[in-house]
């Protein structure tokens, strides 16, 4: 059985609630009694990330130390390792997998971590892959849905900013449309629209969405606030025309449901205010907060003798 994260298409929603119970039961664990089993005791994982990271390296790492594991790190993988002489993927992995018990990456190319698991020797964990998919990022965002409205079906979601770029909507995507009668609202420039991959799955599978230049507020369950990101604009005037179109702030906020809830991957430039950050819908910190928690489950069913996450189910 392979143990690879590599995209959210390959979790069947059974296995994701009874993830998201293993994750409530570590969180409540590490809340309560500040401990946890050693799970990793004696394993060592390396995190090879090509891109910058705040949250997803240190919340991965955070959960190795918490389970007893240990950590080989090179967080500036494009310009430290030896990719910067040419080396592969593939190569790189094939001896680092000799090193380490699991190897966790984030590259700045679609396709590369697949690639990696494609030769790997030991599991690996796609940790964001270029404007691919960042599947641990969507389970922390599916799991603060699932703490909030106690289920993850039924959900009014709208995603709003970089929806062309943005790998955490995707991924999120995948999960929420696992789920039934969730409806998607897609708030984006008309030059940064959800690509068609996503939309085309979205209508083989029967799922109502909807595509929109302006944010909604009528009924709304979760608002998905992404950032519109420097790096993906070839012309800075593109970027310019774009940048600051969506700027969340008290007064659509207070618009939203009560019960209602605004999310954001993080790092966040100007697209919720700050005003909002004591709003009770804001989630986005919180949000982060469940990363360790999240990881910490999949590290352990990665290591599991009989791991449940990894059994194919149909979808
Ligand atoms: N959400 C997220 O992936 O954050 P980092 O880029 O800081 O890891």
């Amino acid at each position: 059985m392979s143990r690879h994260i590599v995209e959210s298409q390959q979790f069947s929603p059974h296995n994701l609630i009874k993830l998201f119970k293993l994750i409530k039961t570590l969180e409540y664990h590490q809340k309560t009694f500040g401990i946890q089993e050693h799970c990793l005791k004696g394993k060592i994982i390396a995190t090879l990330f090509y891109q910058p990271s705040t949250r997803t390296r240190l919340s991965f790492e955070s959960a190795i130390m918490r389970l007893g594991g240990q950590v080989l790190t090179t967080e500036n993988a494009k310009e430290f390792s030896s990719a910067a002489k040419g080396e592969t993927i593939e190569d790189t992995v094939r001896v680092i997998g000799q090193y380490a018990d699991a190897i966790i990456i984030r590259h700045y190319e679609e396709g590369t971590v697949a690639r990696a698991a494609a030769v790997s020797p030991v599991p690996i964990i796609n940790a964001g892959d270029g404007p691919g998919q960042h599947p641990t990022q969507a389970l922390l965002d599916a799991y603060t849905i699932y703490k909030h409205f106690g289920n993850v079906s039924n959900l009014k979601i709208q995603f709003v900013g970089d929806l062309a770029n943005g790998r955490t909507v995707r991924s999120l995507v995948y999960f929420m449309a696992k789920f039934p009668r969730n409806y998607f609202i897609f708030v984006s420039p008309k030059s940064l629209r959800m690509k068609n991959d996503i939309l085309e799955y979205l209508k083989v599978h029967h799922w109502r969405y909807q595509e929109t230049t302006k944010i909604q507020t009528e009924g709304i369950d979760v608002t998905y606030a992404t950032r519109i990101q420097e790096q993906c604009f070839a012309d800075p005037e593109d970027f310019k025309q774009v940048f600051g179109t969506y700027i969340i702030d008290n007064k659509i906020a207070n618009k939203l449901p009560e019960k209602s809830i605004i999310m954001h991957p993080l790092p966040r430039v100007n697209e919720i205010m700050l005003e909002v950050d004591s709003n009770p819908r804001a989630k986005y910190f919180e949000q982060a907060g469940n990363g360790p928690y999240v990881r910490m489950a999949i590290l352990k069913q990665i290591f599991a003798e009989h791991p449940f996450l990894f059994k194919r189910e149909e979808n």
